[in-house]
């Protein structure tokens, strides 16, 4: 078989079979074929797209390209939890103990920030000490004794997204459905849950603009989850402004304190509650919604929770008493706020623009080599729906350099709309596949 033959095919909207999408990512993971070709292969799958069947072979072919992790010494049933990528998507920080307190055993395996997008394990390392360096059987002995573990991706679990990732970043071919689909599918699959939950966000802050095209990816893994043995459930649900009103590392950990203090903004506590319930469903631990919904709710009311967090973070390395203290999370040294220019409803906030704002304060990184200033972001005062005087606070920027401030004030600006009429109110769950 020769990669040039597979190109072709693919350009001129053949379907491949799995021998060829096999022959095409084990070569790339071995090296054997080149970035170019690759490259070349990605960009006819973006404009042919890919049927069905063929993403769900690129899935397993890619979830099989490196170590497949085996949960079964962790007992109960394993449910993992994904999201597609937001703008404070804090949602993993409350859920993960939430859903833990409530017996669910939490084997997970999670992500830095990626473009405009945070990720969970620069969130965590707000709390001092905390690493993710666990070896697979401290991993699995952390879940069996406090029901929670967290790691970052290896390079040998599904290595061949971590390559085809970091190509399509620069290649502009992330945004395809497939693509997104395998990805996701492949590193869920390789982590060896017996169950998964995903967070699919539509809207300007995710990489699923459009609510059609996000079902579509919804319903895309679904099937490949249920054709791969694992039940999976997929939520749709609103990335058109940011979650809660805390973007950024540390910023984003105090909101989830909150959240576990009973406190949380209301579509961060609806998202938690939504998709804890699946979790908390599919894994046997309530019979219905609403049973699982009030379960969520006690382990808030009761401190467990919010123990768990502490218990967690304590476990790797992390200081826990920044749980109860949130003054000991990195804290920066400048607050500005960003105030409206005149006055109205607030009707539209380009939510990956924030994403930018916090990115431009070193909330982020510019290259994968820059280091992350945790304490920066920032935090809205107003959102979609919400009337604003002239002069009165839109967010506050929570900067270390006063030049980065004013740069994020302007395009924090140009990101909010106003208008004169209060817009119309949008669902925040749009759906569940
Ligand atoms: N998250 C992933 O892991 N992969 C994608 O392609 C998009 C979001």
């Amino acid at each position: 078989m020769r990669m040039y033959d597979v190109i072709l095919k693919k350009r001129s909207g053949g379907e491949l079979s799995r021998e060829e999408i096999r022959f095409f990512v084990e070569g790339y993971t071995r090296g054997e074929i080149p970035d170019y070709q690759a490259s070349a292969f990605l960009m006819a799958v973006f404009f042919q797209k890919m049927t069905r069947r063929e993403t769900y072979e690129l899935t397993m072919a890619m979830a099989q390209s490196g170590e497949q992790l085996d949960l079964s010494g962790i007992r109960g049933v394993k449910v993992d939890k994904h999201s597609t990528g937001g703008v404070g998507d804090k949602t993993s920080l409350a859920l993960i103990p939430m859903a833990a307190s409530c017996g669910i055993p939490v084997a997970k395996m999670s992500g830095r920030g990626l473009g405009h997008t945070g990720g969970t394990i620069d969130k965590l390392e707000s709390f001092p000490g905390f690493h993710t360096s666990l070896t697979r059987q401290q991993f699995l002995d952390q879940v069996n004794r406090i029901g929670v573990a967290l790691m970052g991706q290896t390079a040998d679990l599904a290595p061949a997204d971590k390559k085809l990732y970091a190509l399509r970043d620069v290649t502009a071919t992330v945004d395809n459905l497939s693509l997104i689909a395998s990805s996701i599918m492949s590193k869920k699959l390789a982590a060896g849950a017996d169950a998964i939950v995903l967070d699919v966000k539509t809207g300007s802050g995710a990489f699923m603009k459009r609510q059609e095209d996000a079902e579509a990816l919804a319903r895309e893994m679904v099937q490949i989850g249920t054709g791969a043995g694992k039940k999976t459930v997929a939520v749709i649900s609103d990335m058109d402004q940011p979650l809660g009103y805390a973007v950024g590392n540390a910023l984003e950990v105090k909101e989830a304190i909150d959240t576990l203090q009973g406190k949380g903004p209301e579509d961060l506590k609806e998202l938690c509650f939504t998709l804890g319930s699946q979790m908390l469903l599919l894994g046997g631990r309530a019979q219905s919604k609403e049973q699982a919904r009030e379960l969520l709710k006690q382990s808030i009311r009761d401190g467990s929770a919010l123990k768990k967090l502490a218990q967690f973070v304590e476990a790797q390395g992390g200081d826990p008493r920044a749980v109860y203290d949130v003054s000991l999370l990195p804290k920066a040294s400048l607050t500005v706020p960003v105030t409206a220019e005149r006055s109205g409803y607030v009707s539209h906030i380009a939510c990956d623009e924030v994403g930018i704002c916090s990115l431009l304060l070193g909330g982020g990184r510019e290259t994968k080599e820059s280091r992350v200033d945790l304490s920066v972001g920032l935090v809205l005062c107003k959102k979609v729906g919400d009337f604003v005087e002239a002069g009165e606070p839109l967010a506050i920027l929570h900067a270390n350099d006063g030049q980065k401030a004013a740069q994020a004030k302007e395009r924090f600006l140009s990101a909010c709309t106003l208008s004169q009429d209060a817009p119309e109110k949008q669902p925040f769950i749009k759906g569940i596949v």
